[in-house]
C-alpha cells in the first residue's frame, strides 16, 4: 500500500490514477486546501477501483499515526504542500509550516510507524537564479527567491540530513520542470483556484471564455523570440516518472531527479501550439516582466533515463490537446 498525501490535487490525482492502473494499492490523505473529492472519485471512476481518501493534515500527527496503523504502507509519495510562488512572499509562515514543518511531522509519523521509503516533490526552482542550462542533478542548489523556492531546498536538505543519519531511509528527490496537460479521459486535470498564476492554466481559461486575454509577461529576454523558455512536461509521464522512481527506493540513501523532456519552449510558442491543435484563439498582448522570472531554463533529464528507465512520451500537441479537451468538458474545473 502507498501512502498519496496530496492525492485530491492535481499531481497527485495523476500519480494516483498510474499507481492504480500498475496494480499498487493507495490511501490518500489531504486537506483539500487544494484538492477536491470530486478529482478523487473521479480517478475512482478512470481506474474503477475505491480511493480511500482521508481528509486530514499532514501537520497532525495523530491522523498521521491512525493512518499508518490501520494501513500496511510500504512507502509514501508525498505531494501535500502549497505551491504559489506570489502568495508564498506574501505568507511566508504558512509556507515553510506547510512545506518543511509538514514533512518533519510526517517523517517523525513514518519512522515511528517503521516504514522509511519515501518520494518528495522538489523543483526546479532549487536550481536558483544563477545555474547554467541545462540543469543537472550535481550542480549545487542554488539562491532562491522566495519562500516556495527556499521551502523545497529546506526539505531536500532535511531529507539529505534524515538520510545520512539513519540508513534505512531511502528517498527520491524528484525535481519537477513545467508540468501541464490533463489525463486523456478528460475527467481529471487543473483546477486552480481564482486567477490562475501559471501560464497553461491561463491559456486554457481563455480558450474557454472565463478570461478575456492572456498577458505574456515581458518580450525582452534574450531568447528567440523574446518570451520566456520552460520545460513543459505532460502530467502523465510526471506521474509515471513517479512509478518508475519508487524502484529507485529498493536502494538506501537519496536520489536527485530531474523530471522534464530536456526541451525549452518558448510562451509565443506555447500560445501558437494550443491554437494549432485546438482550433482555438487565444487573445494575448505583451505585458510587463513577472518579478522573478528567470529568461529560459530546461532540463537535463539524461540521469533519469539512465537510472529509472523513465524519459517522456507524450508531446507538446498531446500536452494542449489533453488540456483542452479537461478545459472545455469542465469549463469551471471540478465545480462544473
Ligand atoms: P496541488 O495544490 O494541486 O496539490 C497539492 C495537494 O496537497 C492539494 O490537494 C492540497 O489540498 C494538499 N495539501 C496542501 N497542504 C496540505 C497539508 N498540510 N495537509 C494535507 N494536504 C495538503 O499542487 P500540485 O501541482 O499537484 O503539486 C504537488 C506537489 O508538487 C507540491 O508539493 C508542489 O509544490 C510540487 N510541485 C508542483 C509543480 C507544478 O508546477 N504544479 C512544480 C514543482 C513542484
Ligand atoms: C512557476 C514558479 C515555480 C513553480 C512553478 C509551478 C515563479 C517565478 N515560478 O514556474 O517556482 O515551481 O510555477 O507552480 O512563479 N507567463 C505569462 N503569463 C501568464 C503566466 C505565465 O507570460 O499569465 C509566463 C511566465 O512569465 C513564464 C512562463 O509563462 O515565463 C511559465 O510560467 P508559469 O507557468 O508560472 O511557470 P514558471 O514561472 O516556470
Amino acid at each position: 500500500m502507498i501512502l498519496v498525501t496530496g492525492g485530491a490535487g492535481y499531481i497527485g490525482s495523476h500519480t494516483v490514477v498510474e499507481l492504480l492502473q500498475a496494480g499498487r494499492e493507495v490511501v490518500v490523505i489531504d486537506n483539500l486546501c487544494n484538492g477536491s473529492q470530486e478529482a478523487v472519485r473521479r480517478v475512482e471512476r478512470i481506474t474503477g477501483k475505491v480511493v480511500p481518501l482521508v481528509e486530514g493534515d499532514i501537520r497532525d500527527r495523530h491522523a498521521l499515526d491512525a493512518v499508518f496503523a490501520e494501513h500496511a504502507i510500504e512507502a509514501v509519495i508525498h505531494f501535500a504542500g502549497l505551491k504559489a510562488v506570489g502568495e508564498s512572499v506574501a505568507k511566508p509562515l504558512a509556507y515553510y509550516d506547510n512545506n518543511v514543518n509538514g514533512t518533519l511531522v510526517l517523517c517523525e509519523a513514518m519512522a515511528a510507524a517503521g516504514v522509511h521509503r519515501l518520494i518528495f516533490s522538489s523543483s526546479a526552482t532549487v536550481y536558483g537564479s544563477e545555474a547554467p542550462v541545462p540543469y543537472l542533478e550535481s550542480m549545487p542548489r542554488g539562491s532562491t527567491s522566495n519562500p516556495y523556492g527556499t521551502s523545497k531546498a529546506m526539505v531536500e536538505k532535511v531529507l539529505e540530513d534524515l538520510a545520512a543519519a539513519d540508513e534505512r531511509w531511502s528517498m527520491a528527490l524528484l525535481r519537477y520542470f513545467n508540468p501541464i496537460g490533463a489525463h486523456p479521459s478528460g475527467l481529471i486535470g487543473e483546477d486552480p483556484q481564482g486567477i490562475p498564476n501559471n501560464l497553461m492554466p491561463f491559456i486554457a481559461q481563455v480558450a474557454v471564455g472565463r478570461r478575456d486575454e492572456l498577458a505574456i509577461f515581458g518580450n525582452d529576454y534574450p531568447t528567440a523570440d523574446g518570451t520566456c523558455e520552460r520545460d513543459y512536461l505532460h502530467v502523465v509521464d510526471l506521474a509515471v516518472g513517479h512509478l518508475k522512481a519508487l524502484k529507485a527506493l529498493e536502494a538506501p540513501g537519496v536520489s536527485v531527479y530531474n523530471l522534464g523532456t530536456g526541451q525549452g519552449i518558448s510562451v509565443l510558442e506555447m500560445v501558437k501550439s494550443f491554437t494549432r491543435v485546438t482550433g482555438v484563439e487565444v487573445p494575448y498582448r505583451f505585458g510587463a516582466r513577472r518579478p522573478g522570472d528567470l529568461p529560459a531554463f530546461w532540463a537535463d533529464a539524461a540521469k533519469a533515463e539512465r537510472e529509472l528507465g523513465w524519459s517522456t512520451e507524450r508531446s507538446l500537441d498531446d500536452m494542449m490537446a489533453d488540456t483542452w479537451r479537461w478545459q472545455s468538458a469542465n469549463p469551471k474545473g471540478y465545480a462544473g
